[in-house]
């Protein structure tokens, strides 16, 4: 499984990627507001990390960049998707999934123009942005189960759906919103592709407390052998 990193902070993809090694990033309007730089700033300076780390091209590392979500017209989203994909060829643009938004998507891929179909919420949502060949597909998780939905079913139902149809890894599923090492393994668990969260959510993932004691008990015991 792929680990992405749900951010558009500069220092937070460089701790990720020397420290993670991650394998793509995601990026959302709230998360360009959080790195403090507008929009066209923000996306260019992860363009320009991409190129100087040598990870050019979606196929080797891939960052998912949305549109206005203000725009509910087909042709506009259009418009505005080739802009954005045009200043990087590891964009692939994300599109919500409306109406507008999947018909967009569709036309886009039939351009050569990745997409990532995002705010997806529930299974059937998850089947057009495959059957119109996306690359990615990201039903969110977080922001479930903070409304108290339990998202393992949720997330096996694509899978399964996903194999039934020989749409499995062509449309990669990225589990997002993700905010807990559990929710993590439940994604493994299920098979999904990927997983996107933040560089918080990944540092607890390494993390036990007995981790932390055998450590201490093993430090006492070295330095008694160097007595
Ligand atoms: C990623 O593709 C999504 O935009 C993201 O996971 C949403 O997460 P957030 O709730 O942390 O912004």
């Amino acid at each position: 499984m792929k680990y992405f990193l749900d951010s558009a902070k500069l220092d937070e993809i460089e701790e990720a990627y020397e420290t993670f090694g991650i394998d793509g990033i995601t990026t959302n309007p709230r998360h360009i507001q959080n790195s403090g730089k507008p929009f066209l700033t923000a996306i260019n300076d992860i363009a320009k990390w991409v190129k100087d780390k040598g990870l050019t091209g979606y196929e080797t590392f891939p960052v998912s960049v949305e549109i206005n979500p203000h725009l509910d017209d087909v042709d506009e989203m259009i418009a505005m998707a080739k802009e954005v994909a045009a200043i990087s060829p590891n964009f692939v643009i994300k599109i919500p999934s409306t109406e507008a938004g999947i018909t967009a998507a569709r036309k886009l891929e039939k351009e050569g123009i990745r997409t990532n179909v995002t705010l997806v919420f529930s299974p059937s949502q998850a089947i057009l942005p495959a059957k119109n060949g996306s690359l990615f597909v990201s039903p969110f998780l977080g922001w479930k189960e903070a409304n108290g939905e339990d998202c393992r079913a949720y997330i096996e139902d694509i899978v399964a759906i996903y194999k039934n149809y020989g749409f499995y890894g062509k449309t990669q599923i990225i589990c997002a919103a993700i905010r807990s090492a559990k929710q993590i393994v439940d994604c493994a668990r299920a098979g999904a592709d990927i997983v996107t969260c933040g560089l918080d959510v990944y540092k607890e993932t390494i993390k036990h407390p007995y981790t932390n004691q055998g450590l201490e008990i093993f430090c006492d015991a070295y330095d008694n052998t160097a007595k």
